[in-house]
């Protein structure tokens, strides 16, 4: 009995076509902090090209808002926006203590990520698959006590442009889905976003990274063909977040808060700005009418809001770290506070509407289709993506199947069943 019912079951998973003798597949996830969508426009990238005509490109994606690194690569690794997931901001912060932590220890501080989402890591592994992470924004953070099974946490003083060390990280990725059989890791390098904001995006320095990354595209694509890797790993390159010119004295009338008539910093009790384009103010009690009416129409770049009167578009207020007031400048301008004192030649954290803003969007492997152009979507349409690859069970999360499914070789196979020859 035992014996003829054992015997159906391995009929019915042939004719199934259920994971017998059949390889799971694999997806590696890649972000070029900054990587703009258009950075391919001005510079030779054959290696780009190549993957393009390979597998998938988009003409570019949407990141949530705030554009910047470590909410953004959050809703990468979630589905979710950021009023949803809590990583609001790279910096952790207490507004009774007033204490700020940089973007590099924010990476340890659980309670900031681990506030209710968890990432992908997590969920495959708790569904029998084995996840890894290579210097990704999250990476160092545990979720509920847990963390992905392999992980390199990158080191305080790295240097992002060092080619031989991506090389170097490459290779142990591929090793890792190799010799350990992992199934998804996401891996992360910090440029073209350093060489943005230091020599702005119309930069010849920027172009020559450009060139940089379109050769460690070509390098990544090799090493996963030399270990063994070509049939069985989908590799996703995107981006957090683009990058615009700032200009300064002279070229604008920069915005600085404390010049502005009625406003004065003594009404607040915590505020966050010089950070780029955007700053968040929590006026002291009785003062928030004052402080906003203050600000509003102060300066024809700079927008003002309460929290509960943000665009709905945005999804940036329904979260009790928000705080009650939010500023954002249009592109070319940063928030100053007391006097100016930011000197990048190239920002980002505008409006993710700019097209700025918008980061690039690459796929190739078995799962994908070759030589297809796909319309703009928004990054939060990712994780789905992901997950079906996986054949996992996603959490709930704000992005959907359907944006990307048109990407894939099989659309019509079910979510959680997609297994391939
Ligand atoms: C902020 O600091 C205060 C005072 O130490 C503490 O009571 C509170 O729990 C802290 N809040 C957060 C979110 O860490
Ligand atoms: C998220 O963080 C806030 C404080 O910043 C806290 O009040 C809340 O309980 C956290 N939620 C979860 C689910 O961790
Ligand atoms: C670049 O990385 C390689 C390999 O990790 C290392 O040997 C070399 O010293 C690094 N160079 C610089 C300039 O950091
Ligand atoms: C995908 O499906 C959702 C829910 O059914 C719908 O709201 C959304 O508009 C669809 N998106 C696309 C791109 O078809
Ligand atoms: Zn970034």
């Amino acid at each position: 009995m035992l014996w003829t019912a054992s015997l159906c079951l391995l009929w019915a998973l042939s004719i199934l076509g259920a994971p017998v003798n059949k390889q799971r597949q694999k997806v590696l996830l890649i972000s070029f902090d900054g990587f703009r969508w258009d950075y391919d426009r001005d510079v030779d990238t054959p290696n780009l090209d190549k993957m393009a005509k390979d597998g998938v490109k988009a003409l570019y994606v949407t990141p949530p808002y705030l554009t910047i690194t470590s909410p953004t690569h959050f809703t990468l690794l979630t589905g979710r926006y950021i009023e949803n997931h809590g990583v609001i901001h790279n910096m952790w912060f207490n507004t009774t203590t007033t204490e700020k932590k940089p973007y590099y220890q924010t990476q340890f501080v659980n309670e900031w990520w681990d506030n209710g989402t968890l990432p992908i890591w997590i969920t495959a592994q708790r569904q029998g698959l084995k996840a890894g992470s290579l210097h990704f924004p999250g990476t160092a953070s545990s979720y509920q006590g847990q963390v992905a099974m392999v992980r390199e946490v990158e080191p305080l003083l790295y240097n992002y442009k060092n080619e031989t060390a991506w090389r170097e990280n490459t290779d142990k990725v591929m090793g890792w889905f190799r010799d350990q059989d992992l199934d998804f890791v996401t891996l992360y390098f910090g440029e073209p976003d350093g060489t943005g904001h230091r020599y702005g995006p119309d930069s010849p320095e920027r172009r020559e990274m450009v060139k940089q990354v379109d050769r460690t595209v070509g390098y990544i694509r090799q090493s996963a063909k030399q270990h063994g890797l070509t049939n069985s790993l989908n590799i996703i390159i995107t981006a957090d977040h683009g990058m615009t010119s700032v200009y300064r004295n002279g070229q604008v009338e920069e915005i600085t808060l404390s010049k502005i008539p009625g406003f004065s910093f003594r009404d607040l009790s915590f505020h966050l700005v010089d950070f780029g384009p955007s700053g968040m103010l929590l006026p002291k009690p009785g003062k928030l009418e004052k402080v906003y009416n203050a600000l509003k129409g102060s300066h024809p770049h700079l927008h003002v809001y309460k929290k509960e009167e943000m665009p709905e578009r945005l999804h940036f207020a329904k979260n009790d770290r928000i705080l009650p007031i939010i500023l954002w400048s249009d592109p070319g301008y940063v928030i100053n506070g007391y006097f100016p004192v930011q000197f990048h030649k190239g920002e980002h954290g505008f409006d993710n509407q700019e097209m700025d803003m918008k980061p690039f969007f690459r796929a190739v492997g078995p799962a994908f289709q070759k030589n297809l152009k796909v319309g703009p979507f928004e990054t939060v349409n990712i994780y789905p993506l992901m997950c079906h690859i996986l054949g996992i069970q996603p959490e709930v999360n704000d992005g959907h199947l359907n944006a990307t499914k048109h990407m894939l070789v099989t659309s019509t196979t079910t979510q959680g069943e997609f297994i391939s020859d």
